[in-house]
């Protein structure tokens, strides 16, 4: 079973009431509710995490070592510009997927560059709240042809 770690970056907290137009009216929670939904269905283990604060997302990266297989990552407005998220990808080893609800390459000019991408297995940008599961979709393909599966446990002891 593969356990994916979910992390939504700053005022990702607000989707329902921020910019609609842009960010579409799916809450978070609702996000986070559907995704659980597809985790259940497709037999795999997910968390999901919000916060406000560059420093708690460099956190979380680091925790997912513990146990995660993987990562789908929205770090909103720090996409643009933290080396520390970058950094944070770069150092756990786990293979992330940058997603994004809007196309980050069709709006200002600011928003075209993401200092993690160059961290990530690949990005997905522009599908509303189904850039995330798109995002899941993505990192399970991609450990399912790259991550050899756990070896079924054999016995021990010849028989005779
Ligand atoms: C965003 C795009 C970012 O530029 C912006 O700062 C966000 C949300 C998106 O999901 O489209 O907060 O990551």
């Amino acid at each position: 079973m593969w356990h994916i770690q979910v992390i939504h970056g700053p005022n990702l907290n607000l989707l329902g009431q921020r910019e609609p137009d842009v960010y579409g009216r799916v809450t978070l929670s609702e996000i986070d509710e559907r995704l659980r939904v597809y985790a259940t269905t497709e037999g795999f283990e997910l968390r999901t995490f919000q916060s406000n604060h560059e420093g708690a997302i460099v956190d979380a990266v680091h925790q997912a070592m513990g146990w995660a297989d993987g990562l789908v990552i929205n770090a909103g407005a720090y996409t643009h510009y933290s080396y520390a998220i970058r950094d944070a990808i770069a150092s756990a080893g786990l293979p992330t997927v940058e997603v994004h609800l809007s196309n980050i390459h069709a709006r200002e000019p600011f928003r075209h560059t993401s200092v993690i991408a160059p961290a990530c297995v690949g990005q997905i940008a522009g599908f509303g709240w189904q850039s995330y599961h798109l995002g899941l979709e993505a990192l399970i393909g991609w450990l399912e042809t790259h991550v050899p599966p756990t070896p079924t446990p054999q016995a021990t002891a010849e028989s005779s």
